[in-house]
Protein backbone atom coordinates (compact mmCIF):
# COMPACT_ATOMS: atom_id res chain seq x y z
CA UNK A 1 0.00 0.00 0.00
CA UNK A 2 1.36 3.34 -0.77
CA UNK A 3 2.34 6.08 1.83
CA UNK A 4 3.51 9.29 1.84
CA UNK A 5 6.47 10.28 3.56
CA UNK A 6 6.65 14.05 5.01
CA UNK A 7 9.73 15.97 5.74
CA UNK A 8 9.21 18.39 8.97
CA UNK A 9 9.74 21.75 9.62
CA UNK A 10 9.69 22.98 6.28
CA UNK A 11 8.16 25.91 4.81
CA UNK A 12 5.59 26.63 1.94
CA UNK A 13 6.62 29.44 -0.48
CA UNK A 14 5.65 29.45 -3.56
CA UNK A 15 2.13 29.05 -6.00
CA UNK A 16 -0.43 26.73 -6.75
CA UNK A 17 -2.55 25.80 -9.41
CA UNK A 18 -5.79 25.00 -7.92
CA UNK A 19 -7.78 22.14 -9.96
CA UNK A 20 -11.68 21.83 -10.56
CA UNK A 21 -13.44 20.81 -7.74
CA UNK A 22 -14.37 17.16 -7.23
CA UNK A 23 -17.72 18.15 -5.13
CA UNK A 24 -18.85 19.99 -8.55
CA UNK A 25 -17.48 17.72 -10.90
CA UNK A 26 -19.21 14.49 -8.96
CA UNK A 27 -22.59 16.06 -10.04
CA UNK A 28 -21.59 17.44 -13.48
CA UNK A 29 -20.72 13.95 -14.52
CA UNK A 30 -23.89 12.38 -13.84
CA UNK A 31 -25.86 15.55 -15.52
CA UNK A 32 -24.25 14.05 -18.53
CA UNK A 33 -27.11 11.09 -18.62
CA UNK A 34 -29.70 13.72 -18.66
CA UNK A 35 -29.18 14.48 -22.34
CA UNK A 36 -28.87 12.15 -25.07
CA UNK A 37 -26.78 14.63 -26.84
CA UNK A 38 -24.17 14.27 -24.25
CA UNK A 39 -21.61 16.56 -22.30
CA UNK A 40 -18.12 17.64 -22.68
CA UNK A 41 -16.84 19.11 -19.28
CA UNK A 42 -12.94 20.54 -19.24
CA UNK A 43 -10.98 21.26 -15.93
CA UNK A 44 -12.02 17.94 -14.51
CA UNK A 45 -9.86 17.23 -11.47
CA UNK A 46 -8.00 13.63 -12.34
CA UNK A 47 -8.62 12.47 -9.26
CA UNK A 48 -9.79 8.20 -8.47
CA UNK A 49 -13.36 9.59 -7.21
CA UNK A 50 -13.65 11.35 -10.72
CA UNK A 51 -12.17 7.72 -12.40
CA UNK A 52 -15.02 5.69 -10.05
CA UNK A 53 -17.90 8.09 -11.36
CA UNK A 54 -16.62 7.78 -15.24
CA UNK A 55 -16.32 4.28 -14.36
CA UNK A 56 -20.18 4.31 -13.09
CA UNK A 57 -21.26 6.38 -16.27
CA UNK A 58 -19.38 3.64 -18.10
CA UNK A 59 -21.42 0.61 -16.90
CA UNK A 60 -24.69 2.59 -17.15
CA UNK A 61 -23.44 2.57 -21.51
CA UNK A 62 -21.95 6.44 -21.76
CA UNK A 63 -18.66 6.50 -23.80
CA UNK A 64 -16.22 8.67 -21.86
CA UNK A 65 -13.07 9.65 -23.34
CA UNK A 66 -10.75 11.40 -21.31
CA UNK A 67 -7.76 13.54 -22.58
CA UNK A 68 -5.21 15.17 -20.39
CA UNK A 69 -4.97 19.08 -20.10
CA UNK A 70 -1.67 19.58 -18.09
CA UNK A 71 -1.03 17.86 -15.07
CA UNK A 72 -3.89 19.09 -12.94
CA UNK A 73 -6.64 18.83 -15.69
CA UNK A 74 -8.79 16.99 -17.71
CA UNK A 75 -11.34 16.99 -20.05
CA UNK A 76 -13.92 14.09 -19.99
CA UNK A 77 -16.51 13.74 -23.26
CA UNK A 78 -19.64 11.82 -22.73
CA UNK A 79 -21.43 10.31 -25.43
CA UNK A 80 -24.87 9.44 -23.73
CA UNK A 81 -27.19 8.03 -26.60
CA UNK A 82 -26.11 4.38 -25.67
CA UNK A 83 -27.08 3.91 -22.51
CA UNK A 84 -28.63 0.98 -22.03
CA UNK A 85 -28.18 -0.41 -18.29
CA UNK A 86 -29.74 0.93 -15.90
CA UNK A 87 -28.31 -0.21 -12.84
CA UNK A 88 -25.99 1.38 -10.37
CA UNK A 89 -23.86 -1.74 -9.11
CA UNK A 90 -22.60 -2.15 -5.37
CA UNK A 91 -19.36 -3.14 -6.64
CA UNK A 92 -18.69 0.79 -7.61
CA UNK A 93 -21.36 2.62 -5.13
CA UNK A 94 -19.57 1.19 -2.15
CA UNK A 95 -16.56 2.89 -3.19
CA UNK A 96 -17.73 6.58 -3.46
CA UNK A 97 -21.20 7.53 -1.99
CA UNK A 98 -21.73 10.33 -4.70
CA UNK A 99 -22.67 7.24 -6.85
CA UNK A 100 -26.46 8.07 -5.68
CA UNK A 101 -26.24 11.06 -7.89
CA UNK A 102 -27.28 8.85 -10.69
CA UNK A 103 -30.14 8.21 -9.38
CA UNK A 104 -32.08 11.72 -10.37
CA UNK A 105 -30.64 12.06 -14.02
CA UNK A 106 -31.85 8.02 -15.09
CA UNK A 107 -35.19 8.24 -13.59
CA UNK A 108 -35.81 11.86 -15.27
CA UNK A 109 -34.69 10.56 -18.67
CA UNK A 110 -35.47 6.61 -18.62
CA UNK A 111 -38.51 7.07 -15.98
CA UNK A 112 -36.98 3.58 -14.01
CA UNK A 113 -33.62 2.49 -12.32
CA UNK A 114 -32.06 0.82 -9.51
CA UNK A 115 -29.09 2.11 -7.43
CA UNK A 116 -27.33 0.33 -4.99
CA UNK A 117 -27.69 1.94 -1.39
CA UNK A 118 -24.61 3.60 -0.37
CA UNK A 119 -24.22 2.62 3.26
CA UNK A 120 -22.43 4.48 6.01
CA UNK A 121 -18.13 5.55 5.94
CA UNK A 122 -16.33 6.63 8.41
CA UNK A 123 -17.38 10.35 8.97
CA UNK A 124 -20.56 9.18 9.82
CA UNK A 125 -24.35 6.80 8.52
CA UNK A 126 -24.58 9.20 5.60
CA UNK A 127 -28.81 8.11 4.49
CA UNK A 128 -29.84 9.48 1.83
CA UNK A 129 -34.02 9.60 2.88
CA UNK A 130 -34.09 12.69 1.93
CA UNK A 131 -33.02 11.98 -1.71
CA UNK A 132 -35.79 9.71 -1.75
CA UNK A 133 -38.35 11.81 -0.37
CA UNK A 134 -38.11 14.67 -2.90
CA UNK A 135 -38.33 11.85 -5.77
CA UNK A 136 -41.12 10.20 -4.37
CA UNK A 137 -43.16 14.09 -3.28
CA UNK A 138 -42.13 14.56 -7.62
CA UNK A 139 -44.16 10.62 -8.55
CA UNK A 140 -41.33 8.34 -8.00
CA UNK A 141 -42.61 4.95 -6.44
CA UNK A 142 -39.37 4.07 -4.73
CA UNK A 143 -38.32 0.80 -3.11
CA UNK A 144 -35.60 -0.76 -1.35
CA UNK A 145 -34.66 -4.24 -2.45
CA UNK A 146 -31.63 -6.55 -1.97
CA UNK A 147 -29.79 -3.34 -0.81
CA UNK A 148 -30.82 -0.99 -3.92
CA UNK A 149 -33.24 1.70 -4.57
CA UNK A 150 -35.52 0.72 -6.96
CA UNK A 151 -37.23 3.44 -8.53
CA UNK A 152 -39.66 4.09 -11.15
CA UNK A 153 -41.87 7.46 -12.68
CA UNK A 154 -43.70 5.37 -15.33
CA UNK A 155 -45.67 8.58 -16.96
CA UNK A 156 -42.43 10.92 -15.83
CA UNK A 157 -42.04 12.66 -12.78
CA UNK A 158 -43.83 16.08 -11.92
CA UNK A 159 -42.96 19.14 -10.49
CA UNK A 160 -43.83 19.77 -6.86
CA UNK A 161 -43.10 21.91 -3.84
CA UNK A 162 -40.43 20.11 -1.99
CA UNK A 163 -38.71 21.50 1.44
CA UNK A 164 -35.64 19.68 2.67
CA UNK A 165 -35.84 19.46 6.82
CA UNK A 166 -32.04 20.31 6.96
CA UNK A 167 -29.59 21.35 4.18
CA UNK A 168 -28.02 18.59 2.00
CA UNK A 169 -25.79 19.20 -0.69
CA UNK A 170 -25.84 15.78 -3.08
CA UNK A 171 -29.63 15.67 -1.98
CA UNK A 172 -30.14 19.27 -3.95
CA UNK A 173 -28.17 18.62 -6.58
CA UNK A 174 -29.93 14.61 -7.01
CA UNK A 175 -33.31 16.55 -6.87
CA UNK A 176 -32.39 19.37 -9.36
CA UNK A 177 -31.20 17.15 -11.84
CA UNK A 178 -34.71 15.48 -11.39
CA UNK A 179 -36.59 18.36 -11.86
CA UNK A 180 -35.33 19.69 -15.00
CA UNK A 181 -36.98 17.20 -17.10
CA UNK A 182 -40.34 16.95 -14.95
CA UNK A 183 -43.67 17.93 -16.18
CA UNK A 184 -44.42 21.65 -14.57
CA UNK A 185 -42.88 23.31 -11.62
CA UNK A 186 -40.34 22.19 -8.79
CA UNK A 187 -39.67 24.55 -5.82
CA UNK A 188 -36.79 23.36 -3.91
CA UNK A 189 -37.10 24.80 -0.64
CA UNK A 190 -34.18 25.28 2.04
CA UNK A 191 -32.39 24.00 -1.10
CA UNK A 192 -28.36 23.69 0.21
CA UNK A 193 -25.83 26.98 -1.72
CA UNK A 194 -22.86 25.51 -1.99
CA UNK A 195 -21.39 27.16 -5.17
CA UNK A 196 -20.83 23.55 -6.28
CA UNK A 197 -24.58 23.42 -6.64
CA UNK A 198 -25.04 27.11 -8.28
CA UNK A 199 -22.04 25.36 -11.09
CA UNK A 200 -24.41 22.69 -11.54
CA UNK A 201 -27.28 24.70 -12.20
CA UNK A 202 -24.99 27.01 -14.86
CA UNK A 203 -24.01 23.63 -16.45
CA UNK A 204 -27.60 22.55 -16.76
CA UNK A 205 -28.58 26.10 -18.27
CA UNK A 206 -26.28 25.85 -21.08
CA UNK A 207 -27.92 22.19 -21.42
CA UNK A 208 -31.38 24.39 -21.87
CA UNK A 209 -32.76 23.74 -18.57
CA UNK A 210 -35.02 26.50 -16.94
CA UNK A 211 -33.64 27.34 -13.31
CA UNK A 212 -33.67 30.02 -10.94
CA UNK A 213 -32.52 31.06 -7.45
CA UNK A 214 -29.51 28.58 -7.41
CA UNK A 215 -27.12 29.97 -4.65
CA UNK A 216 -30.35 30.79 -2.79
CA UNK A 217 -32.43 28.49 -0.44
CA UNK A 218 -35.27 28.24 -2.69
CA UNK A 219 -34.48 27.00 -6.04
CA UNK A 220 -37.28 27.04 -9.04
CA UNK A 221 -37.19 24.71 -12.16
CA UNK A 222 -39.33 24.89 -15.19
CA UNK A 223 -38.93 21.34 -16.66
CA UNK A 224 -38.49 21.18 -20.13
CA UNK A 225 -38.69 17.95 -22.39
CA UNK A 226 -35.26 17.42 -23.48
CA UNK A 227 -31.75 18.93 -23.01
CA UNK A 228 -28.93 19.63 -25.57
CA UNK A 229 -25.35 19.26 -25.46
CA UNK A 230 -22.86 21.62 -23.68
CA UNK A 231 -19.48 22.46 -23.23
CA UNK A 232 -19.16 23.53 -19.42
CA UNK A 233 -15.63 24.23 -17.37
CA UNK A 234 -15.69 22.77 -13.73
CA UNK A 235 -15.68 25.17 -11.01
CA UNK A 236 -12.20 25.70 -9.09
CA UNK A 237 -11.73 24.02 -5.92
CA UNK A 238 -12.52 25.92 -2.58
CA UNK A 239 -11.67 23.12 -0.87
CA UNK A 240 -8.24 22.44 -1.96
CA UNK A 241 -7.61 26.41 -1.94
CA UNK A 242 -8.41 26.20 1.79
CA UNK A 243 -5.65 23.23 2.68
CA UNK A 244 -2.72 24.91 0.85
CA UNK A 245 -3.83 28.44 2.76
CA UNK A 246 -3.20 26.03 5.70
CA UNK A 247 -0.14 24.23 4.42
CA UNK A 248 1.06 28.33 4.45
CA UNK A 249 0.03 29.08 7.85
CA UNK A 250 0.77 25.71 9.71
CA UNK A 251 4.81 26.14 7.54
CA UNK A 252 4.79 30.05 8.59
CA UNK A 253 5.12 30.56 5.02
CA UNK A 254 3.02 32.10 2.23
CA UNK A 255 1.10 30.84 -0.42
CA UNK A 256 -0.67 32.16 -4.19
CA UNK A 257 -3.39 30.02 -4.54
CA UNK A 258 -4.58 30.63 -8.31
CA UNK A 259 -7.58 30.05 -10.43
CA UNK A 260 -10.83 31.62 -9.07
CA UNK A 261 -12.59 34.02 -6.32
CA UNK A 262 -11.41 31.98 -3.38
CA UNK A 263 -13.11 35.18 -1.23
CA UNK A 264 -16.35 34.77 -2.25
CA UNK A 265 -16.02 30.74 -2.34
CA UNK A 266 -14.05 30.49 1.26
CA UNK A 267 -16.30 33.92 3.08
CA UNK A 268 -16.42 31.95 6.61
CA UNK A 269 -12.83 30.36 6.74
CA UNK A 270 -10.70 33.47 5.37
CA UNK A 271 -12.86 35.52 8.13
CA UNK A 272 -11.61 32.74 11.09
CA UNK A 273 -7.56 32.63 8.97
CA UNK A 274 -7.03 36.11 9.49
CA UNK A 275 -8.74 35.78 13.10
CA UNK A 276 -6.05 33.17 13.68
CA UNK A 277 -2.82 33.82 11.60
CA UNK A 278 -2.85 34.47 7.57
CA UNK A 279 -3.30 37.73 5.93
CA UNK A 280 -5.07 37.78 2.61
CA UNK A 281 -4.33 39.88 -0.28
CA UNK A 282 -5.75 39.75 -3.93
CA UNK A 283 -3.47 38.71 -6.94
CA UNK A 284 -3.72 38.02 -10.22
CA UNK A 285 -6.51 35.40 -10.67
CA UNK A 286 -6.23 34.11 -7.19
CA UNK A 287 -5.53 35.12 -3.72
CA UNK A 288 -2.23 35.39 -1.92
CA UNK A 289 -2.42 33.55 2.05
CA UNK A 290 0.76 34.83 4.02
CA UNK A 291 2.10 33.67 7.57
CA UNK A 292 0.87 36.92 9.81
CA UNK A 293 3.45 35.94 12.65
CA UNK A 294 1.45 33.83 15.21
CA UNK A 295 -1.41 31.63 15.23
CA UNK A 296 -3.80 32.70 17.83
CA UNK A 297 -6.56 30.06 18.57
CA UNK A 298 -10.25 30.44 17.54
CA UNK A 299 -13.19 29.14 17.81
CA UNK A 300 -15.64 27.89 14.89
CA UNK A 301 -18.06 25.30 14.37
CA UNK A 302 -18.55 23.56 11.24
CA UNK A 303 -21.99 24.95 8.69
CA UNK A 304 -23.74 24.49 5.02
CA UNK A 305 -22.03 27.35 2.95
CA UNK A 306 -21.41 29.91 3.50
CA UNK A 307 -20.33 28.98 6.92
CA UNK A 308 -17.24 27.34 7.54
CA UNK A 309 -17.22 23.88 5.13
CA UNK A 310 -16.91 20.63 7.28
CA UNK A 311 -14.34 20.05 4.70
CA UNK A 312 -11.88 22.13 6.29
CA UNK A 313 -11.94 21.37 9.64
CA UNK A 314 -9.67 18.39 9.79
CA UNK A 315 -6.66 20.43 8.29
CA UNK A 316 -7.74 23.58 10.42
CA UNK A 317 -7.74 21.67 13.37
CA UNK A 318 -3.96 20.35 12.56
CA UNK A 319 -2.93 23.92 12.84
CA UNK A 320 -5.04 24.45 15.77
CA UNK A 321 -3.06 22.33 17.77
CA UNK A 322 0.22 24.70 17.26
CA UNK A 323 -1.81 27.86 18.46
CA UNK A 324 -1.07 29.85 21.37
CA UNK A 325 -4.08 28.69 23.56
CA UNK A 326 -7.36 26.66 23.65
CA UNK A 327 -9.67 26.09 20.17
CA UNK A 328 -13.15 24.59 20.33
CA UNK A 329 -14.57 22.77 16.71
CA UNK A 330 -17.81 22.28 16.90
CA UNK A 331 -18.77 19.80 14.08
CA UNK A 332 -22.24 20.35 13.40
CA UNK A 333 -22.30 18.12 9.86
CA UNK A 334 -20.79 14.94 10.30
CA UNK A 335 -21.39 13.31 13.59
CA UNK A 336 -17.89 10.83 13.17
CA UNK A 337 -15.46 13.44 11.64
CA UNK A 338 -13.01 13.59 14.07
CA UNK A 339 -10.75 10.46 13.85
CA UNK A 340 -7.96 12.49 12.54
CA UNK A 341 -7.65 13.23 16.62
CA UNK A 342 -6.12 9.88 18.13
CA UNK A 343 -3.88 10.56 14.76
CA UNK A 344 -3.18 13.71 15.64
CA UNK A 345 -2.78 12.92 18.98
CA UNK A 346 -0.07 10.09 17.95
CA UNK A 347 2.50 13.62 16.71
CA UNK A 348 2.09 15.18 20.18
CA UNK A 349 -1.67 16.88 20.05
CA UNK A 350 -3.31 17.64 23.23
CA UNK A 351 -6.95 17.71 21.35
CA UNK A 352 -10.30 16.02 24.06
CA UNK A 353 -13.35 14.99 22.01
CA UNK A 354 -16.89 15.46 24.10
CA UNK A 355 -20.23 14.76 21.06
CA UNK A 356 -19.30 17.24 18.78
CA UNK A 357 -16.95 19.38 20.02
CA UNK A 358 -13.47 19.15 19.95
CA UNK A 359 -10.97 21.10 22.22
CA UNK A 360 -7.53 21.83 20.99
CA UNK A 361 -5.05 23.05 23.26
CA UNK A 362 -2.08 24.21 21.36
CA UNK A 363 1.04 22.75 21.88
CA UNK A 364 4.87 24.32 21.30
CA UNK A 365 6.04 21.58 18.84
CA UNK A 366 4.62 18.57 17.23
CA UNK A 367 6.56 15.40 16.69
CA UNK A 368 6.75 13.44 13.48
CA UNK A 369 5.32 9.62 13.67
CA UNK A 370 3.85 6.75 11.70
CA UNK A 371 0.55 7.70 11.06
CA UNK A 372 -2.69 6.75 9.51
CA UNK A 373 -5.59 8.61 7.31
CA UNK A 374 -8.82 8.01 7.97
CA UNK A 375 -10.59 9.92 5.11
CA UNK A 376 -9.75 12.08 2.76
CA UNK A 377 -10.09 15.75 4.41
CA UNK A 378 -7.90 13.73 7.68
CA UNK A 379 -4.83 12.39 5.35
CA UNK A 380 -4.25 16.12 4.14
CA UNK A 381 -4.26 17.18 8.05
CA UNK A 382 -1.87 14.62 9.06
CA UNK A 383 0.12 15.97 5.71
CA UNK A 384 0.12 19.49 7.13
CA UNK A 385 1.05 18.54 10.70
CA UNK A 386 3.54 16.75 9.18
CA UNK A 387 5.45 19.53 7.49
CA UNK A 388 5.59 22.23 10.52
CA UNK A 389 6.64 18.59 12.58
CA UNK A 390 10.00 18.16 14.07
CA UNK A 391 11.67 14.77 12.48
CA UNK A 392 9.54 13.05 9.62
CA UNK A 393 6.22 11.45 9.21
CA UNK A 394 5.00 8.96 7.33
CA UNK A 395 0.94 8.77 6.47
CA UNK A 396 -0.41 5.30 5.43
CA UNK A 397 -3.59 4.65 3.82
CA UNK A 398 -3.00 7.42 0.77
CA UNK A 399 -5.64 5.96 -1.06
CA UNK A 400 -8.30 8.17 0.75
CA UNK A 401 -6.09 11.53 -0.04
CA UNK A 402 -5.75 10.05 -3.97
CA UNK A 403 -9.56 10.31 -3.90
CA UNK A 404 -9.60 14.49 -3.64
CA UNK A 405 -6.73 15.80 -3.85
CA UNK A 406 -4.82 15.88 -7.34
CA UNK A 407 -1.12 15.47 -7.35
CA UNK A 408 -0.47 16.59 -3.86
CA UNK A 409 2.90 16.06 -4.13
CA UNK A 410 3.32 18.26 -6.98
CA UNK A 411 1.95 20.09 -5.87
CA UNK A 412 3.71 21.01 -2.65
CA UNK A 413 6.77 21.07 -4.58
CA UNK A 414 4.92 23.82 -6.37
CA UNK A 415 5.27 25.82 -3.34
CA UNK A 416 8.43 24.80 -2.41
CA UNK A 417 8.21 21.83 0.22
CA UNK A 418 9.19 18.15 -0.50
CA UNK A 419 6.73 15.01 0.46
CA UNK A 420 7.70 11.53 -1.37
CA UNK A 421 5.36 9.01 -2.19
CA UNK A 422 6.55 5.39 -1.14
CA UNK A 423 5.27 2.53 -2.96
N1 LIG B 1 -28.42 13.89 5.46
C1 LIG B 1 -29.56 13.23 5.86
N2 LIG B 1 -30.38 12.72 4.88
C2 LIG B 1 -30.10 12.83 3.55
C3 LIG B 1 -28.93 13.52 3.17
C4 LIG B 1 -28.11 14.03 4.14
O1 LIG B 1 -29.83 13.11 7.05
O2 LIG B 1 -30.89 12.34 2.74
C5 LIG B 1 -27.53 14.47 6.49
C6 LIG B 1 -26.14 13.84 6.50
O3 LIG B 1 -26.10 12.65 7.25
C7 LIG B 1 -25.28 14.95 7.07
C8 LIG B 1 -25.96 16.22 6.55
O4 LIG B 1 -27.26 15.83 6.15
O5 LIG B 1 -25.33 14.93 8.46
C9 LIG B 1 -25.29 16.90 5.37
O6 LIG B 1 -25.02 15.94 4.37
P1 LIG B 1 -24.98 16.29 2.82
O7 LIG B 1 -26.06 15.49 2.15
O8 LIG B 1 -24.95 17.75 2.61
O9 LIG B 1 -23.57 15.66 2.40
P2 LIG B 1 -23.25 14.99 1.02
O10 LIG B 1 -24.03 15.65 -0.03
O11 LIG B 1 -23.31 13.51 1.15
C10 LIG B 1 -21.33 16.63 0.33
C11 LIG B 1 -19.88 16.50 -0.04
C12 LIG B 1 -19.08 16.17 1.23
C13 LIG B 1 -19.29 17.30 2.24
C14 LIG B 1 -20.80 17.48 2.52
C15 LIG B 1 -21.09 18.66 3.42
C16 LIG B 1 -20.02 15.74 -2.32
C17 LIG B 1 -19.82 14.66 -3.31
N3 LIG B 1 -19.74 15.46 -1.04
O12 LIG B 1 -21.71 15.37 0.87
O13 LIG B 1 -17.71 16.14 0.83
O14 LIG B 1 -18.64 17.00 3.45
O15 LIG B 1 -21.50 17.68 1.27
O16 LIG B 1 -20.61 19.84 2.86
O17 LIG B 1 -20.40 16.84 -2.68
C18 LIG B 1 -15.44 15.55 0.98
O18 LIG B 1 -15.27 16.06 -0.14
O19 LIG B 1 -14.48 15.22 1.73
C19 LIG B 1 -16.81 15.32 1.45
C20 LIG B 1 -17.11 14.43 2.40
Amino acid sequence: MEKIRVYGEQKVNGKVHISGAKNAALPLLAAAILSEEGLTLKNVPPLSDISTMIALLETLGVECTVSSVGDYSETVTCKTDSIDNFTAPYTIVKKMRASILVLGPLLARFGHCSVSLPGGCAIGVRPIDLHLKGLMAMGAEVDLKDGYVQAKAQKGLKGTEFEFPISTVTGTENLLMAAVMADGETVLKNAAREPEIVDLANCLKKMGARIEGEGTSEIRVVGVPRLRHAEHSVLVDRIEAGTYAVAAAITKGQVDLIGGNFRKLLPTFIEKMEECSLIFEDIPNGLQAKYAGEIRPIDFQTEPFPGFPTDLQAQTMALLCLAGGKSVIDEKIWENRFMHVAELARMGANISVSGSQATVCGVDHLVGAPVMATDLRASFSLVLAGLAAKGNTLVDRVYHLNRGYCCAEKKLADCGVRVDRIK
